[in-house]
């Protein structure tokens, strides 16, 4: 066995032997949007420090915590926070988590984040479902060698992001009366934020929407052959596109005011999710 599928053997052993819950959807749970997780009747959570060979992320706004338990009555994985190639970690390292949830069974992985918008007709606490990404982060999970047990050496990404998932969330967001968008979300490794030069070549290449994350986690499903489908909270305009300059309080705070909308909709997603899956099979 190779040292990263004996540290997966070994951390999925770990949750198991806590928990028998068997997850069918994994939700990977960005800035802001954590307190979804109040949402899950939890049958077992660890924080992220108490897991074997999990690394724990430093971001404001994440507190590191593998949930399990159930949405209604869909079992659900959830990772409340994750690592970004900005706190230093690689790519392999920031998909360790998300692999985890792979080999725990999940059918579907459910990716939010919070982002900044690139069309202007965009405005904060919109959401968007991302229908593709460009990977602008310089790094790949799958970089080196390929390990077979994982999934293949050159994974197609036609489809990352199961289209009929992104029109059932689009659908379930308009009947919650949400602002919703689909479109491209870009990958950028930050820590600093687009300067206006740079988000009007993101704008120019296809882009709707950029932020620090998703883009590794979603490389790392689709080898495995887990469906994905993402959300990004739209919690400001991109640099150079609204007046005044970028923080990352005002990132948090747009996130924690959709925050209840956000819960809302996620949780009924779960369901619709987990009814869809019973209809269409799952690719592994
Ligand atoms: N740029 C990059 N990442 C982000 C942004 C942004 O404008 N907003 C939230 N995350």
């Amino acid at each position: 066995m190779t040292d990263l599928v004996q540290k997966l053997s070994d951390t999925t052993q770990f949750i198991r032997s806590h928990c028998s819950l068997k997850p069918r959807v994994g939700m990977i749970l960005g800035s802001g949007l954590g307190n979804f997780v109040d949402s899950i009747v939890p049958e077992w959570s660890c924080e992220y420090s108490q897991i074997p060979h999990f690394k724990t992320t430093s971001v404001e706004g994440h507190t590191g915590r593998l949930i399990l338990g159930k949405i209604g009555d869909v079992p659900v994985a959830a990772l409340q926070g994750r690592l970004h190639l900005y706190e230093g970690y690689n790519a392999q390292e920031v998909v360790f988590p998300t692999r985890t949830l792979a080999m725990l069974g999940i059918q579907v992985l459910l990716v939010t984040n919070a982002a900044g918008g690139l069309n202007k007709k965009m405005t904060p606490g919109d959401f968007m479902v991302i229908t593709d990404h460009i990977n602008l982060m310089g790094d790949n999970p799958l970089k080196g060698k390929n390990l077979e047990q994982l999934g293949p050496r050159f994974p197609d990404m036609t489809e990352a992001y199961d289209r009929s998932l992104a029109n059932l969330i689009s659908s379930c967001a308009k009947g919650n009366k949400l602002n919703v968008w689909q479109g491209v979300y870009v990958g950028l490794p930050g820590p600093t934020y687009e300067t206006p030069a740079e988000v009007r070549y993101l704008q120019s290449i296809g882009g709707d929407a950029v932020g620090m994350s998703t883009v590794p986690e979603v490389i790392a499903a689709n080898h495995l052959g887990v469906r994905v489908c993402g959300v990004s909270c739209i919690t400001n305009l991109a640099a150079g596109l609204s007046s005044g300059k970028l923080s990352h309080n005002e990132v948090t705070t747009t996130a924690k005011f959709v925050e209840q909308k956000f819960k809302h909709l996620v949780t009924q997603l779960i369901g619709e999710i987990n009814a869809h899956l019973d209809k269409a099979p799952a690719k592994r």
